[in-house]
C-alpha cells in the first residue's frame, strides 16, 4: 500500500520575472518500509518537492496543481477505523479510553525507564559493534516491555488523531484543502526531515540535546526526564555517545551534526522520513558510516524514505526506488537495479555516465553538455531536448507522457521504447 501518493505536482516560485517553474508536474508513490531515492542535477527541484510534501515552502512558494496524499500507516488505521466504529455515537467514552491507555502507559514508561537505568548499570560487555550485552533476563523484559509500551502508544495514536488520509489538492477557488493545517499535527510524529545542510540547522546557542528534547515534549504527553531520556537513546542509536547530549552544536564536528538531526529526525518514531542530501558535505568515512546509519535503520524501523541527493552512487547503496529529476519533472523512474541496469532515459544515461563506479568495469567518464535550463522560461517540449543527443523534431513539441518500458519503470522520453531497444542492443 502506498504510504505517500504524489500526483502530477507542481509547484511554483513567485519572482520579480515571473514564475520559477520548479516542480512543474511530478508523479511517484513511496510505499510502508520502502525507500526511493530522488535524483538530479542541482536546481531541478528534488528540495522544493520534499518542502511541498512537509508544506515547509517559503512564503512564495505556491502549490499550483497536483494531489499530495499522506496515508495513515495501516497499524494504526485499523485501529482507528475499529475505535471510530465503537465511539460514533460516544464521544465521552472514547476519551474515558484515552485516559485508560495513558493511565496504562504511564507506570510502563516508568518502568521501561528504570529498566534501562538498571541494564545501563549492570556488568556490561562491549561487542565489536560497540553494541552492549547484559543481563539475558533484564533484556528479556526489556523487549516484552517495549511490545507492550508500542502496542500502547499505536492505540493512543489512534485515539487522538483524527487523520484518515492528508490529501492536498487545488480547490476550484485556487485554495488548498486542508492537508495543511492537518500536516501540521503529524509533521515530526509520522513525517519528518533531514534538512539539507543540516550542519546549520541547530540553534547555536542551545545545547543539542535540549532542543531534540523540546521537539519530544511539544509533541508528545511526556516528562521532560523520559524525553533526556529517549533523546540519550537516539544519541547512541545514531552512535554518539549519550553524555554528549549536553554539548552545544559548535562542539560537535560536521559528521555528529549530521547524525544528531538524524537522531531529531527519529526522535517521535515517524514512518515517513525525508533526507535530503544527508551525506553530502562529508568526508567518504563519515558518509559511509551516515550511509549504513541509514540502511540500518530502515531494517529496524521499517520506516519509509525519500534520500534526495545529486549523488547516485548513494541513491543506489541505500534505495529501493530512484526518481530521476531535470528542470522539475520526472525523466525515470522505477526500481534501482531497472533504472541502473536497463536505463530507459537519455538524461538518466547521461548522469550514470557521469558518475565513476568503483565496482563496475572502467569506463571514460561522459559528462552531458550544457547547462540545465532557466526555470521561468523552460525549453517547449521535453526540458532535456537541447542537450539531448537523441532529440528530433517531436521533443521540441510535446511533453512527454510516462512510458512503462518494463513494469514498474517509467521512461518520460518521446522514444523512450526506440532508446531502450537500442540501449540493450549496444550491451
Ligand atoms: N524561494 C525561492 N524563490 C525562487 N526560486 C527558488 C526558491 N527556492 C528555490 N528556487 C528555485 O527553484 C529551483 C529548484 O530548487 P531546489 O532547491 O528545489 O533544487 P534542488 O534540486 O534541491 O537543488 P540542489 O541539488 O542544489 O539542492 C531552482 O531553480 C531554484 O533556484
Ligand atoms: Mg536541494
Amino acid at each position: 500500500m502506498a504510504l505517500l501518493e504524489v500526483k502530477n505536482l507542481k509547484v511554483h516560485f513567485k519572482i520579480e520575472e515571473g514564475w520559477v517553474k520548479a516542480v512543474d508536474g511530478i508523479t511517484f508513490t513511496i510505499d510502508l518500509g520502502e525507500t526511493m531515492g530522488l535524483v538530479g542535477e542541482s536546481g531541478c527541484g528534488k528540495t522544493t518537492a520534499a518542502y511541498a510534501i512537509t508544506q515547509l515552502l517559503p512564503p512564495n512558494g505556491f502549490i499550483k496543481g497536483g494531489h499530495i496524499f499522506f496515508k495513515e500507516p495501516p497499524r494504526v488505521a485499523d485501529l482507528r477505523r475499529k475505535y471510530d466504529e465503537s465511539f460514533k455515537s460516544a464521544p465521552t467514552a472514547r476519551k474515558k479510553e484515552i485516559a485508560r491507555v495513558t493511565s496504562k502507559l504511564s507506570p510502563l514508561r516508568g518502568e521501561l525507564r528504570k529498566l534501562q537505568e538498571e541494564l545501563a548499570k549492570s556488568p556490561q560487555q562491549k561487542g565489536a559493534s560497540g553494541s552492549t550485552s547484559s543481563s539475558p533476563i533484564l533484556e528479556k523484559r526489556l523487549v516484552e516491555l517495549t511490545a507492550e509500551a508500542s502496542e500502547l502508544e499505536n492505540r493512543l495514536s489512534a485515539l487522538t488523531y483524527s487523520y484518515d488520509l492528508l490529501r492536498i489538492s487545488i480547490r476550484k477557488d485556487g485554495s488548498l484543502d486542508d492537508y495543511n493545517e492537518k500536516i501540521r499535527k503529524i509533521r515530526w510524529t509520522e513525517i519528518s526531515m533531514i534538512f539539507q545542510g543540516a550542519m546549520n540547522a541547530f540553534n547555536p546557542v542551545f545545547k543539542v540535546g535540549d532542543q531534540i528534547i523540546e521537539a519530544i515534549t511539544l509533541h508528545k504527553d511526556v516528562s521532560d526526564d523520559e524525553a533526556r531520556e529517549r533523546a540519550r537513546e537516539l544519541f547512541e542509536f545514531v552512535g554518539i555517545g549519550p553524555d554528549r547530549i549536553d554539548n552545544y552544536p559548535h562542539e560537535f564536528s560536521g559528521g555528529m551534526k549530521q547524525r544528531a538531526m538524524i537522531a531529531l529526525a527519529l526522535a517521535l518514531n515517524p514512518s515517513f522520513v525525508i533526507a535530503d542530501e544527508p551525506t553530502t558535505a562529508l568526508d567518504v568515512i563519515t558518509q559511509d558510516r551516515i550511509l549504513a546509519e541509514i540502511r540500518r535503520l530502515q531494517e529496524q524501523l521499517n520506516m519509509a524514505m525519500m534520500i534526495i541527493t545529486h549523488d547516485v552512487s548513494v541513491v543506489a547503496e541505500v534505495s529501493d526506488k530512484i526518481g530521476v529529476m531535470y528542470a522539475g519533472l520526472m525523466m525515470e523512474i522505477g526500481r534501482t537495479t531497472q533504472v541502473f541496469k536497463n536505463t530507459a532515459h537519455p538524461y538518466t544515461a547521461g548522469l550514470l555516465g557521469s558518475f565513476p563506479s568503483i565496482k563496475g568495469k572502467k569506463k571514460r567518464l561522459i559528462s552531458i553538455p550544457g547547462f540545465p535550463p532557466d526555470l521561468v522560461e523552460p525549453p517547449s517540449g521535453c526540458p532535456f531536448h537541447p542537450r539531448c543527443q537523441h532529440a528530433r523534431k517531436a521533443c521540441q513539441e510535446g511533453r512527454p507522457k510516462g512510458v512503462e518500458v518494463e513494469p514498474g519503470h517509467i521512461s518520460y522520453c518521446h522514444y523512450a521504447k526506440e532508446l531502450w531497444d537500442e540501449l540493450r542492443r549496444r550491451e
